[in-house]
């Protein structure tokens, strides 16, 4: 594929898609990390500087969820990395988004409304079925280039990231080429023993990754943690307790169940699970083994027990990726599991690989950034790379 190397953008027009979806508060719904709008700046400084004209596209959660808002803050965080305004236009293929692209001047950026507010953003297609969006064929007329520096979507066939390269020269941006250059020459070669952390709360994507990890053999040890332990619990029989089982109700569906119980059932010497955890209760985290639950309280993170346990397993291990984090860094009383296993990633001498927006913004929060081999901003683009599946975003790229 090209660089921006391949192309001169002296008064081109350019839309640039990246992925700038942070973490948030979510009483105040403020960002609550930007790594991944700092990890831009590069792409978007060095197209202003060769007097291009961007217009970037993004996104921030997903319709429906609490996460779902528009970009606002995050132009705003742009312009204070760039010190250059970055203006925020509320709105993507309406007359104010076409006038304000045409009237752009080089150097210059804004920043268009969140991309998912496209009911077909989201749909599964192929890249020639999305260059047929009215996306697609509104925008294209207006732009000289595509640059695609959004690596952390790049595991998603949708409209915004597969559609422009179909019809406009395009380009991989300089945060997508270092994800694509360092990643390829690491996991090439993976030292073994290699142990997987996953976590968060996306756990049918972590699903697929345990059973490629462990059929490929890139993981001989996975340990689950976050919202996707609570879910193998309930796979295992467990009965959580109302809160955590509403907290996993989006995600946990009979499909999802019965490949959590096939893994298990399958796999089960090479998954391991917290045998405690700790629950919220009067504002305060309690510990508690598995085998005393339910309870009436959300469990937000792994336990003393199985923190201990963990650390044990990362200490001799010479790969160590970890996605998602332990439990719900929001609160800091519940950090303790995500902070200690970074601490034992950071202690062992393996190749550690850290992946996953709230993972990464967690070690950033505990300064433990600079402490693992390597960092990405991708979560589950990431994992799909370590499994050797192709990436739509970056296949569509290539095809140019
Ligand atoms: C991510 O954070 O992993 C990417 O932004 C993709 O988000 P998605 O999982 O909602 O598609």
């Amino acid at each position: 594929f090209n660089t921006l190397d391949d192309f001169h953008f002296e008064d081109k027009t350019v839309l640039l898609r990246v992925d700038i979806n942070c973490p948030l508060d979510k009483e105040t719904l403020k960002l609550t990390d930007d790594n991944r709008i700092r990890h831009i700046v590069p792409t978007v400084r060095e197209l202003l500087d060769d007097g291009a004209k961007v217009v970037i596209i993004a996104h921030q959660g997903r319709p429906g969820d609490w996460d779902f808002i528009d970009l606002q803050q995050h132009a705003e965080c742009l312009s204070k990395y760039l010190s250059k305004q970055v203006r925020y236009v509320d709105d993507i293929l309406g007359d104010v988004a076409i006038s304000e692209i045409k009237n752009l001047t080089p150097g210059n950026v804004i920043m268009l409304k969140n991309i998912r507010e496209l009911p077909y953003e989201l749909e599964k297609k192929s890249a020639e079925e999305h260059a047929n969006s009215e996306l697609v064929k509104t925008l294209a007329p207006l732009f000289d280039y595509y640059v695609n520096d959004a690596f952390a979507t790049a595991h998603r066939s949708q409209c915004s990231l597969v559609g422009p390269p179909c019809v406009l020269p395009s380009a991989v941006g300089r945060l997508m080429e270092k994800e694509l250059t360092a990643l390829s020459s690491v996991f090439s070669d993976t030292n073994h023993p290699s142990v997987f952390i996953l976590g968060g709360s996306k756990f049918s994507d972590s699903i697929k990754v345990m059973d490629r990890a462990l059929t490929s053999k890139a993981a001989d040890i996975i340990i689950l943690v976050g919202l996707t332990a609570s879910a193998f619990l309930v796979a295992r029989g467990v009965d959580v307790g109302e809160p955590s089982r509403k907290a996993l109700e989006a995600e946990l569906t009979p499909e999802t169940l019965d490949a959590a119980k096939k893994l298990l059932r399958e796999r089960g010497e090479h998954i391991l699970l917290p045998f405690d955890v700790a629950v919220e209760e009067d504002g305060k985290r309690k510990n508690m083994l598995v085998g005393d639950l339910p309870i009436n309280a959300p469990i937000y993170d792994i336990g003393k027990g199985s923190i201990e346990k963990f650390t044990k397993v990362i200490d001799p291990a010479k790969t160590v990726f970890m996605s998602g984090p332990a439990g719900l860094i929001e609160k800091e009383q519940f950090t303790a599991g995500t902070r200690d296993l970074m601490t034992a990633m950071a202690h062992s001498d393996a190749y550690t690989l850290l992946g996953g927006g709230h993972t990464v913004g967690a070690a950033e929060r505990f300064g433990m950034s600079e402490r693992f081999s390597y960092v990405s901003t991708a979560g589950g683009a990431l994992e799909t790379f370590i499994l050797g599946k192709p990436l739509p975003a970056v296949e569509a790229l290539r095809k140019k």
